[in-house]
């Protein structure tokens, strides 16, 4: 049967001024080095609204046409499908992917006049790519000169992520199914590494076995950089390089989601490497895992994002003091800032097609509330950086971070990660069990 038209477009095209043209390109191959290129990846606002997977395609999506939705595609091409893979081709746009209208995508500019003509507004993102920015440009421009004939060009170019990045916010029963997968096997990669880990491996290793646990499932690979930091490198936020060795005594903090049929994941665990927290660990641990477990209980409809980090900061820095860690009034410290000296990043995002979701977390100055189908991360952390000055000495070099994605529903929370321990004795007993 041939594949509808997504139901996301349909929505769109609902939502698009009287009257208007969406042209929708999608992503560009990007070079790794000289002639080899990173496995392509779509545009996610792209294929949100297609499902359309190959590079150089654009969409063009007129409600007020008999054929309302066109894509643009690399033709067939027997000599370069021997070495790039099946195209579906102008055929296979139509037959496989709903479009009502294809054509070869080197027909773009000669029909960017009939695509524009007559309409008043068109949708656009400009400065993503420049040089179709500048054959749409020159060809409105075109339209103005010509003044004593019929033809009008668009008045007003609007950026079409004002409906679509609203659109993706709130996910739909389907998105949300591969979204479990996607946590799903996310969920099993972060099991398998604590049962695999050893003091005296690298955290390569680690990265590798999570990876492999990925693409056994057929996520296309990890959703972002997998961070694998062993003792202090758990403090460096954005820690990548995953090449140290794994020491007995310290802590593994895992950082890493599947990428499944477009869909991220976004998991983080940290857990000792020879199977038992320390006490000093453990107070780090615990304290993380409240703030945790308290925001997710928050994840309901109503509630906003600012009180959400709000709450995860009043929770550890009253918790940083109680272990001399910072000194003073939990209020005045968190007015002066003290606890971004521990904890210096966001509660937590929108997730989805992009790790970082699209959408807004403010309306004007005042944070979004939740609504049922948003996903979000809760990923609070303390990082104590080695050569910290006056705290208890147990504590530097600890990070700690944890992290589930969670949806919001009318009935509370629903945890997609939760197949994934995070108490710390359930920790130790799956990795003691692991022997
Ligand atoms: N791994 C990216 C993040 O947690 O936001
Ligand atoms: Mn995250
Ligand atoms: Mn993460």
């Amino acid at each position: 049967m041939p594949r509808m038209m997504k139901s996301q477009l349909e929505e769109f095209m609902r939502r698009m001024a009287p009257n208007s043209v969406a042209i929708i390109p999608g992503a560009r191959e990007a070079t790794r080095s000289n002639d080899t290129h990173y496995r392509f990846r779509q545009d996610s606002d792209f294929f949100y609204l297609t499902g359309f997977e190959e590079p150089e395609a654009i969409a063009v999506i007129k409600p007020s046409e008999t054929n309302k939705y066109a894509l643009f595609v690399r033709p067939r091409d027997p000599e370069r499908e021997i070495w790039d893979g099946r195209r579906a081709g102008v055929e296979g746009a139509m037959s496989e992917f709903g479009a009502q209208a294809a054509f070869p995508i080197a027909e773009f500019n000669s029909k960017l006049r009939e695509i524009l003509i007559d309409t008043d507004t068109l949708y656009y993102r400009l400065g993503v790519n420049r040089e179709l920015d500048d054959t749409i440009i020159r060809e409105i421009s075109a339209m103005r000169g010509v003044n004593r004939k019929p033809i009008h060009s668009p008045q007003t170019i609007v950026d079409p992520a004002s409906i679509v990045h609203e659109m993706r916010v709130f996910k739909t029963p389907e998105e949300l199914e591969i979204m479990q997968v996607a946590a799903d096997i996310a969920a099993e990669a972060h099991v398998e590494a604590m049962k695999a880990v050893r003091p005296g491996m690298q955290e390569y290793q680690i990265e590798a076995l999570i990876e492999q646990v990925f693409r056994r499932h057929g996520a296309a690979g990890p959703a972002y950089t997998s961070i694998v930091g062993g003792g202090p490198n758990a403090t460096v936020l954005h820690y990548i390089n995953n090449d140290a060795e794994l020491r007995d005594g310290d802590l593994l903090l895992v950082d890493a989601g599947a990428e499944y049929k477009g869909y991220a994941s976004d998991i983080t665990r940290t857990f000792p490497i020879n199977g038992r927290y320390t006490k000093a660990q453990r107070e780090i641990y615990d304290l993380v895992l409240k703030a945790q477990m308290q925001c997710v209980e928050m994840v309901r409809p109503g509630v906003t994002h600012d009180q959400l980090k709000r709450h995860s900061i009043e929770v550890l820095t009253e918790g940083m003091v109680e272990l001399g860690l910072l000194k003073g009034e939990p209020e005045e410290l968190i007015k002066e800032k003290k606890h971004e000296q521990f904890y210096m990043h966001g509660l937590g995002h929108m997730i989805g097609i992009d790790v970082h979701d699209v959408g807004k977390y403010y309306f004007g100055q005042e944070s979004r509330p939740l609504e049922p189908g948003v996903v979000m991360t809760v990923e609070p952390g303390i990082y104590i950086s080695p050569d910290t000055k006056d705290i208890p000495s147990q504590y530097l070099g600890i990070g700690v971070r944890i992290e589930d994605d969670v949806l919001c529903t009318n009935n509370g929370p629903r945890v997609l990660t939760h197949k994934v321990p995070k108490q710390a004795e359930e920790i130790e007993a799956l990795m003691s069990n692991a022997d």
